[in-house]
């Protein structure tokens, strides 16, 4: 099943680079829309993820709390990112982004800037949220990333990474760096609870980790289709919330025997629903396994390892932008 679209690339991206911002535990949107492209990738790329906390404090008043970090890198390795095969590490300890952040500024036309879609509406953007899209080219091009699994909502940001790219070739005289990719999840965005995109703001979110009995409640008490009102009138899964987390979680023949036997009122939402958990409690308990076998000093040295590897490759880019512009000391 490709859930990645690389038709449009017509030679493998070696490279793969993709930050997260620190928003605590994650969900299952985060893990069927992000997380499966990650460890798909691991497998047969070289893939650098990181902790976009920088960003993540561009939109927020109060301080960023260690655990939203630790608790979403132990999300990613419950879901099985494996850091012997990828790099991990946290943004704000790469004072590099922020070197190559300044030197691409020198470069870069505010206009560029000003007219990536979303900058308009914001009411009094500080002069960081005007170059969040720069600092995000710079996570990139910091590693020569070559592909960028992210959503549809990050693409404005990769075409101007893509710009900026190739502006700094233009003034370095060479082809440094590569004009990064964009990987599309092919996994539109997981309805929550309520039907709507699952998202923490909506307060409609199954963590990875949610403990069994608030997984139970949270499904029991969903909507389904409104037409079944009674158990025995007919229902559409079309309609219905709780076959969004069917579509990820339960298998294709199992989920058409669901699908007929909705349309036929010959099980009940009580039934559909318990057969989803049945899925998903197994896989939820597997993640907090995974995560529970972790001692966060572990994690700590997984991050700091993964740091010093990414500072490897980010300073031999400096080196090598420093010179091109004529900064040698
Ligand atoms: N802006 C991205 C988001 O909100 C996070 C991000 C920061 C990122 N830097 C990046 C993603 C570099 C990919 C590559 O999801
Ligand atoms: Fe939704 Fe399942 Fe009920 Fe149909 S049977 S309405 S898919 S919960």
């Amino acid at each position: 099943m490709p859930r990645l679209d690389t038709t449009h690339t017509p030679i493998p991206p070696r490279r793969v680079v993709s930050g997260m911002r620190p928003t605590g535990a994650l969900h299952l949107g985060h893990f069927h829309g992000v997380l499966t492209n990650w460890l798909q990738l691991q497998a047969t790329h070289e893939c650098l993820f990181f902790v976009a906390d920088w960003h993540a404090m561009t939109d927020q008043d109060q301080p960023l709390r260690d655990e939203a970090i630790s608790e979403m890198v132990l999300d990613w390795l419950a879901a099985g990112i494996d850091p012997a095969r990828a790099t991990l590490f946290i943004q704000s300890r790469m004072p590099e982004h922020a070197e190559l952040f300044t030197l691409l500024a020198l470069h870069t036309p505010l206009a560029w800037l000003e007219r990536v879609p979303g900058f308009r509406e914001q009411e009094h953007p500080s002069f960081g949220r005007l170059g969040y899209p720069l600092l995000q080219a710079a996570d990139i091009l910091v590693y020569k990333g070559e592909a960028v699994p992210v959503g549809q909502d990050q693409a404005a940001h990769l075409e101007l990474a893509r710009e900026v790219a190739r502006r700094m070739n233009q003034r370095l005289g060479r082809d440094l760096f590569p004009e990064p990719q964009l990987l599309l999840s092919q996994t539109p965005k997981l309805g929550g609870l309520d039907g709507r995109k699952m998202s923490k703001s909506l307060g409609n979110t199954i963590a990875m980790r949610e403990a069994p009995d608030a997984t139970r409640a949270k499904i029991l008490a969903m909507p389904t289709d409104p037409a079944r009102v009674r158990r025995d009138d007919v229902g559409d899964p079309a309609c219905c919330p709780v076959w969004a987390l069917h579509e990820v979680s339960t298998g294709d023949a199992q989920r058409s025997e669901l699908a007929a036997g909705c349309r036929s009122a010959a099980i009940g939402c009580v039934d559909c629903k318990q057969v989803l958990l049945d899925g998903l409690l197994p896989q939820q308990s597997a993640w907090r396994e995974r995560a529970a076998a972790f001692e966060p000093k572990q994690v700590h040295w997984m991050v700091e390892v993964g740091t010093e590897r990414a500072r490897a490759l980010a300073r031999k880019t400096l080196r090598e932008v420093r010179e091109g512009l004529g900064l040698h000391a």
